[in-house]
């Protein structure tokens, strides 16, 4: 069968593709090798088996071109940053997505089956519980509670001053406050009902935070683990937001690349959603800890009074829906970064851009400093 990837020149998309081809596939890729992304033009990992069209998804002529000949289609690519061109993440993400479907029902494409890349960012700020009145999908933190380092989530029941508790998120509901992530939750959407009223098969993606080799240095998006790799590797400390307590899950590429496939092969996946997330939740200094560790270094962190607006304070998705059929984590948090050092040492330019990275979002207002350069709250309650 051929496949066409969207995003193929990019971290996620390659390793899909690799896997693809391993598994006889043929394979055609659109990507428009982004700048951010690629400044140096197209990746040498990139298969000559490939069929590589370089261009933009949004471009209805050259989405057509790439459509044809194609019975599956894996849509990879995507706008992803923390800047405030709120409209490139809907012409990237979500224009393109509607443009798929345009063009399948308008030429009446035999499309067999499409995976859709989605995002835990559908689920902004998260799922929790309050002590009194049960599960809660609050919004996000307002920069008020943020200034006073007060850094844990209340309860979004009027007078209700309980903290939260944190729970695993499941594919039930969708919350997004940010452009990127409500451009992934109208994919998501356009996905899962286009695709089921005009019976063209789809599923639909959530990945966690996918970490591993082929990470882009540049990709604003690819964030922690290479950013605190690269201040490692120059023997500076990483710098941690928060009080470093928040929680995330993180995934290796590998097993995206696996969940991809196999809800593509599966029937039993389409019209669904799915998480794909990490073994379990981390705290963001026990992630720095193991990644020392597994570094070889002796350097710990510095907590610095650092906020970044709009960052949620616990995300960790549940992937039980992907396991049922038959999916499973086959790399830990250590594999990760293990893996991904191996290969950042194979890169040529190792500089730490920390610096430059950090002005560029404190103008940007995005990284923001406590009041008082406070570290965190004391108070357990509102007032
Ligand atoms: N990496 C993660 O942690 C993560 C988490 C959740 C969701 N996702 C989603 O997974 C997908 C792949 O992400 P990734 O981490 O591999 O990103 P990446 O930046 O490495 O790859 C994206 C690729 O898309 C290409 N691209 C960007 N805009 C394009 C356009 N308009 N037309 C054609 N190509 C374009 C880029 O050149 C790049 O090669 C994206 O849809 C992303 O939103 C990624």
């Amino acid at each position: 069968m051929k496949v066409l990837v969207t995003g193929g020149a990019g971290f996620i998309g390659s390793h899909t593709v690799d896997l693809l081809l391993q598994k006889g596939y043929e394979v055609r890729v659109l990507d428009l090798l982004q700048g951010r992304v690629h400044p140096y033009g197209k990746p040498k990992y990139i298969s000559k088996e490939v069929e590589f069209i370089q261009g933009d998804v949004s471009d209805k002529d050259t989405m057509s071109n790439a459509l044809q000949g194609v019975e599956g289609v894996f849509h990879l690519a995507a706008y992803q940053d923390y800047m405030k061109d709120f409209s490139n993440f809907i012409k990237a993400n979500t224009f393109s997505t509607a443009l798929i479907f345009e063009l399948i029902v308008e030429k009446k494409l035999n499309i067999k089956k499409i995976v859709f890349a989605s995002s835990q960012s559908v689920y902004g700020e998260g799922k929790y519980a309050c002590k009194v009145h049960g599960i809660q999908y609050p919004d996000c933190r307002d920069v008020e509670q943020l200034e006073k380092a007060d850094w844990e989530i209340y309860c979004p029941e009027p007078d209700c001053k309980e903290y939260l508790k944190s729970v695993l998120i499941s594919e039930a509901v969708t919350n997004p406050f940010t452009a990127y992530g409500i451009s992934k939750e109208a994919l998501d959407r356009l996905a899962l009902k286009l695709g089921r009223r005009y019976e063209i098969p789809t599923a639909s993606m959530r990945y966690s935070i996918v970490q591993g080799p082929r990470n882009s240095f540049f990709n604003a998006y690819s964030g922690v683990c290479r950013i605190f790799t690269l201040r490692l590797i120059n023997n500076k400390p990483p710098v941690i937001y928060e009080d470093g307590k928040q929680m995330r899950d993180y995934v290796h590429v590998l097993d995206v690349a696996r969940a991809n496939v196999l809800a593509f092969e599966s029937s039993q996946a389409n019209y669904q959603a799915f998480n794909v997330g990490g073994i379990e939740g981390t705290n963001l200094i026990n992630y720095t800890k193991l990644l020392t560790k597994v570094a070889d270094k002796n350097i710990e962190p510095v907590i610095a009074g650092y906020y970044r607006f709009g960052d949620t304070r616990h995300t960790v998705s549940s992937s039980e829906k992907l396991k049922k059929l038959g999916w499973k984590n086959e790399y830990t948090l250590e594999d990760i970064f293990k893996d991904y050092l191996k290969w950042v040492h194979e890169q040529p330019d190792l500089k730490d851009r920390y610096e430059e990275v950090e002005e560029i979002m404190k103008k940007q207002s995005v990284l923001r400093k406590t009041a008082n350069n406070k570290l965190s709250a004391i108070s357990n309650g509102k007032g």
